[in-house]
């Protein structure tokens, strides 16, 4: 049986800097929707065009092309054994257009780690972040800083700060975080599938954390 786990949390909280730990540690894919999304906008697709429009204002990408992109890379082969799932599903409907499909895929979502921390602290974040234009690795210039300013440990390439990081922006998505995800919280609790990790520690410490809940 495949395993999917889905990360859940708002924006800035940290759940692409853990899936990529965490991705490491159990050797499954991290598929996320936003680094998707960053990826066709640089390609400049027609999905990247329809996508950044969306992103810019903070709102979300219409659920029909979202569906559908996941779609797409959860039937790729290196999913066969099942998928790290980084900001999908993000609204009810996307929650049940997963469960269908992970169905077709003989699975089911296993574990949802939903990650929280203060809204203080999500400004915080997501104000001091820098990410690299190559692979998305991401960095904090307090909390998690680069050796060499503006440039990724990892590939080299250069860090730049995201458009939707901007003040404004962060707001917006913080507010549809609130109205739009947060039910999913419920929705899985219900189902026992939800496990609460304090995000508000250090990196280290809530890898740990993720740790425990995923042996289980
Ligand atoms: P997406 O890219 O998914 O953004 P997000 O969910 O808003 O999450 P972020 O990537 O901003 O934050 P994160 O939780 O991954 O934090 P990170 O690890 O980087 O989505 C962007 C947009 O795409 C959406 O607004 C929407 O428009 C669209 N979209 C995406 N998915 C969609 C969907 N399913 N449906 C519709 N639209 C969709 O960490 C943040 C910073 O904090 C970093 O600098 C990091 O170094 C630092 N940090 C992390 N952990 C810690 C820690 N423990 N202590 C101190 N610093 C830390």
């Amino acid at each position: 049986m495949p395993t999917y786990i889905v990360l859940l949390g708002p924006p800035g909280v940290g759940k692409g800097t853990q899936a990529k730990l965490i991705a490491e540690t159990t050797g499954l894919p991290h598929v996320s929707s936003g680094d998707l999304f960053r990826e066709n906008i640089k390609n400049e697709t027609e999905l990247g065009k329809l996508a950044q429009s969306f992103m810019n204002k903070g709102e979300l990408v219409p659920d029909d092309v979202t569906i559908s992109m996941i779609r797409g890379r959860l039937s790729r082969p290196d999913c066969k054994g099942g998928a790290l799932l980084d900001g999908f599903p993000r609204t009810t409907v996307q929650a049940d257009s997963l469960a269908s499909l992970l169905a077709e895929f003989d699975g089911k979502v296993n574990y949802v780690p939903y990650i929280t921390a203060s809204e203080t602290t999500l400004i915080e974040r997501l104000s001091g972040r820098w990410t690299c234009k190559a692979q998305g690795h991401v960095f904090h210039e307090k909390y998690n800083p680069p050796q060499r300013t503006g440039v990724c440990d990892f590939d080299g390439s250069q860090l730049y700060q995201r458009e939707d990081d901007r003040a404004e922006t962060v707001t917006r998505r913080i507010q549809v975080y609130f109205a739009q995800t947060a039910p999913l919280i419920a929705h899985y609790r219900e189902g026992g599938l939800l496990s609460e990790i304090d995000g508000a520690q250090p990196i280290e410490k809530v890898t740990a954390d993720l740790l425990v809940v995923l042996r289980k």
